[in-house]
């Protein structure tokens, strides 16, 4: 959670994820579309942050119990932000997928391309890389035989898509919720999302601030 020091507005704070974190240097990406972040544009080297942190889960870790030789990112939006870190330790193949409105909001694809990773870009407008929809691209870097996993971090409708073709395929998929928080403690009830441990089991709630981001999607809601 990031808040801006000595100020109350904007009261709350809001969540980023942890872009890349070495030693004593933590750096965040995001697009200045609101209050908090087009403020954020506007702060100096020198002037102090308020950081909370780490606060709540992160993707499942690639171990020997789970045991996957393909995980496909799918990434949307601003998306991309959790996934650097991921990519930094994985053990297994990655694709990654991601997916921008238009090319001039494509952004941090260098950083995955130093780690070998070479992102397919999907743009909605098709001004770069595939036109259309990142999800659209699942099935083509799919190989059927191969223990793959989905892990997808961006904007709800993409999360779904993502999720019912991780049900036709009959794979796994971990969603990571970009839901709005107030306290990020998981005190003040905001930020929940309805969920339920199996198909057999009622519904309840899970705060998405300290027992997400990331769920299992299986687990979740969609059709809401
Ligand atoms: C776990 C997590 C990780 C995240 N990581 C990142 C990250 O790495 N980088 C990043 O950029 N973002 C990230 N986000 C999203 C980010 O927290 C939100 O976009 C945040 O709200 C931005 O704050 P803001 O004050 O700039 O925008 P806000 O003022 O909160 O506005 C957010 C959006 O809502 C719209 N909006 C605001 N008020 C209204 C209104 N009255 N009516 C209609 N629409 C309105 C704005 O136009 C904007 O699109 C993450 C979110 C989560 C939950
Ligand atoms: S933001 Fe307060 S409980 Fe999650």
């Amino acid at each position: 959670m990031l808040r801006l020091p000595n100020r109350s507005d904007p009261l709350l704070g809001r969540p980023l994820a942890l872009y890349r974190a070495e030693s004593h240097r933590i750096e965040v990406v995001y697009v200045a579309i609101g209050k908090m972040t087009n403020r954020l544009a506007e702060v100096k080297p020198e002037d102090p942050l308020e950081f909370w942190l780490p606060l709540g889960n992160g993707f499942p870790k690639n171990n020997a119990e789970n045991k996957v030789q393909h995980t496909i990112l799918v990434a949307g939006g601003i998306g991309q932000t959790p996934f650097l870190m991921y990519c930094q330790n994985r053990q297994e193949r990655v694709s990654l997928l991601y997916g921008a409105r238009t090319a001039s909001l494509i952004t941090c694809m260098d950083d995955f391309r130093q780690l070998g990773i070479e992102p397919m870009i999907a743009t909605d407008d098709g001004s770069k890389g595939f036109s259309g929809f990142a999800t659209d691209l699942i099935e083509k870097v799919y190989q059927s035989g191969e223990s793959t996993q989905l892990l997808c971090c961006g904007p709800l409708p993409m999360l779904r898509s993502a999720f019912l073709i991780a049900q036709k395929l009959g794979l796994s998929c971990f969603v990571s919720l970009e839901t709005p928080m107030s306290c990020g403690l998981g005190i003040c009830f905001g930020c929940v999302v309805p969920y339920r441990d199996s198909e057999n089991a009622d519904w309840d709630y899970r705060r998405t601030c300290i027992e997400g981001p990331v769920f299992d999607a299986y687990k979740l809601r969609w059709d809401c």
